[in-house]
């Protein structure tokens, strides 16, 4: 154990431990089960590959109602930390039923807003019968487009942010908790 193989030893601090996230995730579901709860609604949590795999993968464990899970991906961040501000679908949505669907959009982090407000319009034209959004953390601060998300976890401050799902050059996305990527890493 220890040099390269210790990705923690990257993170500048811990911003939310496991439990502060667990009791996130646990209110968020409540709101999630009480707001779908009908015999009329088919719920589908579309998760936003690959960010929010960690997030869905316990929200969904949380839900009593019945769910059913999609995923596509995106991409907006080349291998920095900023925003290139342009989203490409990578890997679309495919249902022949997506007419009938509550969509609820999981992501990782709302950053410029681009990619929901993007996804959003996307799958609206695409026929989907609702869209609604779901973010665990959001940066208000950084916003380009005004965006607001119908459910979320909590806001963060400015910085960059790895762990739980969020990566930096595709590392860190295994740790359990969600961290301050230590400057230096990436400058
Ligand atoms: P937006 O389109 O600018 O809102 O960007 C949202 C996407 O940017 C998220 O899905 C993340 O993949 C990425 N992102 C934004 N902030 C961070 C961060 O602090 N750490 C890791 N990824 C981030
Ligand atoms: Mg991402």
């Amino acid at each position: 154990m220890g040099g390269a193989c210790v990705l923690d030893a990257d993170v500048e601090r811990i911003l939310l431990t496991e439990g502060d996230i667990d009791k996130i995730i646990t209110r968020i579901a409540a709101q999630i089960d009480r707001d779908y709860c009908a015999p009329d609604k088919k719920l589908v949590l579309l998760c936003i590959l690959k960010g929010s795999v960690v997030f869905m993968g316990e929200l969904m464990k949380k839900l009593t109602i019945p769910v059913e899970i999609d995923f596509m991906r995106v991409s907006s961040y080349g291998h920095g930390t900023v925003s290139s501000g342009n989203v490409n679908i990578i890997l679309d949505i495919m249902r022949s039923d997506l007419k009938e669907c509550d969509i609820l959009i999981i992501e990782d982090i709302i950053d410029s807003g681009k990619t929901l407000s993007y996804l959003s319009r996307y799958l609206k034209l695409k026929g989907a019968k609702s869209v609604r959004t779901c973010t665990l953390l959001d940066k208000p601060s950084r916003r380009e487009v005004d965006f607001t998300a119908d459910y979320l976890g909590t806001v963060v401050p400015d910085e960059f942010l790895v762990g739980y799902g969020l990566d930096y050059s595709e590392k860190y996305r295994a740790l359990p908790y969600i961290g301050v990527l230590k400057p230096e890493v990436y400058r």
